[in-house]
């Protein structure tokens, strides 16, 4: 299937952490001085194969070479695409060694994946979670389920919020997302009410993480691709 076929595309991607000379040069300037900025090469590594896979993904789609692309920032802070190609949004998450891009140029959409810590911290809860998420995750008594449906709102909140384009703006308190890891399609609220016509939907698994997409809109296909370096 390719690309253009489908309303969102999301791509899901593994980093060794090393990063090639490719890589690196496809990234814009701004990129390479906060990849000089991480506190180790790993990191620095990661945040490399990140973005050079996103401009490299981008590129494709727009049948454009990565230099010619040009990004802002919308006044939420959310990367978007500069014209004439700001009519393709895009998404990106990371979570070393994992990143996932979602592109589309029908959706608004938003994207996270958090590997799974051992113990989620629990000040983060009463920080980021709204009530009706925390009495969710209370009735849950076995620790290890309890860390995954923490793991699965935290997704699902912040692709929603990425989505919307607040990011951390936006007091995660306010949302309320399904704590049910096995929700295929699901309907955060606020106060009771619908957020637009946002969606947050279930993607493929990842081994050691959680991830997910949201989506404003009813997206007809859906399409997600694990890519490799050369396939990107
Ligand atoms: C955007 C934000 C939600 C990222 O959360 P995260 O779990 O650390 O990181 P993720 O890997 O899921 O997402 C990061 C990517 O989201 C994208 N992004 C950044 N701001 C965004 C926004 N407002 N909306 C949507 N996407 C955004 C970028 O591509 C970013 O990648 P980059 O930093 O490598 O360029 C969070 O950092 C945020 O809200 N920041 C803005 C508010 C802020 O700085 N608050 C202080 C900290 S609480």
């Amino acid at each position: 299937m390719r690309r253009r076929d489908a309303d969102v595309a999301v791509f899901l991607g593994r980093s060794d952490g090393i990063p090639t000379p490719g890589d690196v040069s496809r990234l814009t300037q701004n990129e390479r001085r906060r990849a000089d900025g991480f506190r180790t090469a790993i990191l620095r590594g990661h945040f490399i194969a990140a973005h050079a896979a996103r401009q490299r993904i981008l590129s494709a789609i727009l049948g454009h070479p990565p230099g010619e692309l040009r990004f802002s920032e919308a006044p939420g802070g959310k990367p978007v695409l500069r014209p004439p190609h700001h009519w393709l949004r895009f998404n990106l998450s990371h979570s070393a060694p994992w990143f996932l891009l979602a592109c589309s140029a029908r959706h608004e959409i938003g994207v996270d994946i958090e590997v799974l810590a051992k113990q989620w911290p629990g000040p983060l809860a009463s920080a980021a979670f709204s009530g009706a998420e925390r009495q969710a995750l209370e009735r849950e008594a076995d620790p290890g389920r309890q860390n995954l449906l923490l793991h699965t709102v935290w997704v699902r909140k912040e692709a929603l919020l990425k989505g919307c384009g607040t990011g951390l703006r936006m007091d995660p308190r306010d949302v309320t997302v399904d704590a049910d890891p096995s929700l295929g399609i699901s309907y955060p609220n606020r106060a009771g009410r619908p957020i637009g016509a946002w969606r947050i939907l279930g993607l493929p698994p990842v081994p050691g993480a959680a991830v997910a997409l949201a989506v404003a809109g009813v997206p007809r296909r859906i399409c997600c691709w694990r890519i490799t370096e050369a396939s990107a």
